[in-house]
């Protein structure tokens, strides 16, 4: 079979997202399983650059995956010929002027999200794109999970019939960093490097929400520092000036209403690490990262609400897991197949800049209804 290369920049690969998710579960693996098959029968291999500001780091992650291609200078593999694909996996505050040069050079860009720290910076970035006729993605993970592929299967069935509410859980405890190192990285907690839990997982949320049940109209949101003291990759104590948990109220258009909670500082009493309970008069449904389950209305018990007698009812087993009836990969694996599929076909990628870009607006507005202590309204972006 034949095969053809694309080069791909990978920034940020030392960092947690970089190394697991993108370059391990994503483009080493289509590597080794021979490249990514295409349209016309060919296979697509990526020829992968290591991007990243510490030479022993990426000197040890190259040696240890077979990789020679690594540099410390960003602007002189932009201007590589070769190189057909930048990706960015930095910490958020990096992007931007990155994904920039990126597009100022002619390279087509995938990214991590937030695609910028402010939506004015977002909208820039995806009118350069536009403009420079390159194809831009942004990762947009979670819709690519299996819990969630089953729910969007149950929503093309027309499962629910009129979908009414969706309730998300997101969170779970993250170490001080005082007795136990911390789970996430310090500037998580760091305003000042663009931190917080709304800039983090809002993007989701907004991705998540508008392919699911449709666009987002308005957002409320209380944001809380839980925690305002933590310890850092180096043991010292740090002042936390970003906020570790929203709490999240979004209309949709067509009426659904959606309350997501997000939290750094809630321990977990659930099946898996993020779950959305979506109620429809039809049926409702239950989804995680893996799971999916369902109950219909035809199945639906009669609880009545009387606090004198004893509980017992086990209300989990009156639900019905969803069949997987597919095999479903890892979901970062998953997209970049789409996103390097659609270079190659040199059509529009689904969840581009412009996703992005209201991903951010979401979040921009979220912190700004948590100040104001208001309902905002997301005005359509031009
Ligand atoms: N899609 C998801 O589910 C998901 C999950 C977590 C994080 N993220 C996103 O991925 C990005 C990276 O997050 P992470 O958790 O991997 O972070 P990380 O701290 O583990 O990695 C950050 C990377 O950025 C590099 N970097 C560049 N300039 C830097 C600087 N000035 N200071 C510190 N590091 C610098 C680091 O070397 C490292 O490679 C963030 O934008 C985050 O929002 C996405």
């Amino acid at each position: 079979m034949q095969s053809k290369t694309i080069g791909i920049i990978v920034n940020g690969v030392t960092g947690r997202m970089g190394y697991r998710q993108h370059l391990l579960r994503s483009l080493l693996a289509i590597r080794e399983a021979g490249g990514l098959p295409l349209a016309d029968g060919e296979r697509l291999i990526p020829e992968l650059v290591l991007v990243g500001r510490n030479e022993a780091k990426l000197a040890d992650i190259a040696g240890r995956h077979g990789l020679t291609d690594w540099t410390t200078d960003l602007t002189a593999a932009l201007a590589r010929p070769d190189v057909q694909i930048y990706f960015d996996a930095q910490l958020t505050s990096a992007r931007q002027p990155a994904l920039a040069a990126a597009i100022a050079a002619g390279k087509h860009i995938y990214t991590e999200k937030p695609v910028a720290e402010s939506l004015t910076g977002a909208v820039e970035l995806a009118r350069a794109a536009d403009a420079a006729g390159i194809r831009h993605g942004v990762v947009a993970d979670k819709l690519f999970l299996p819990g969630l592929r089953k729910l969007k299967r149950l929503l093309d069935g027309g499962f629910f019939g009129r979908v009414l509410s969706v309730r998300g859980e997101f969170g779970y405890w993250v170490f001080e960093g005082d007795w136990q190192p911390a789970q996430r990285p310090s500037w998580n907690y760091r305003a000042a490097d663009g931190g917080g839990i709304v800039s983090d997982m809002f993007p989701h949320w907004h991705y998540l929400l508008e392919h699911l049940f449709g666009p987002v109209r308005t957002v409320t949101a209380h944001t809380a520092t839980h925690l305002p003291r933590r310890w850092d990759e180096q043991g010292e104590p740090y002042d936390a000036t970003a906020e570790d948990a929203a709490y999240g109220i979004f209309e949709l258009a067509g009426g659904v209403v959606a309350q997501i909670n997000s939290s750094w500082a809630v321990r977990v009493h659930r099946d898996e690490l993020v779950e959305f309970q979506v109620d429809g008069v039809e049926g409702s449904a239950v989804a995680g990262l893996h799971h999916c389950h369902v109950q219909h209305r035809a199945a639906t018990p009669k609880p009545v609400w009387n606090p004198d007698l004893p509980g017992g009812e086990d209300f989990r087993s009156q639900w019905q897991p969803v069949p997987d009836n597919d095999q479903f990969d890892n979901g970062f694996r998953a997209q970049w197949e789409q996103f390097l599929s659609d270079v190659v076909a040199d059509r529009p990628h689904q969840f581009d800049l412009w996703a992005g870009a209201r991903g951010v607006q979401l979040a921009e507005l979220g912190l700004q209804s948590a100040r104001d202590g208001r309902r905002l309204p997301l005005p359509e972006l031009a």
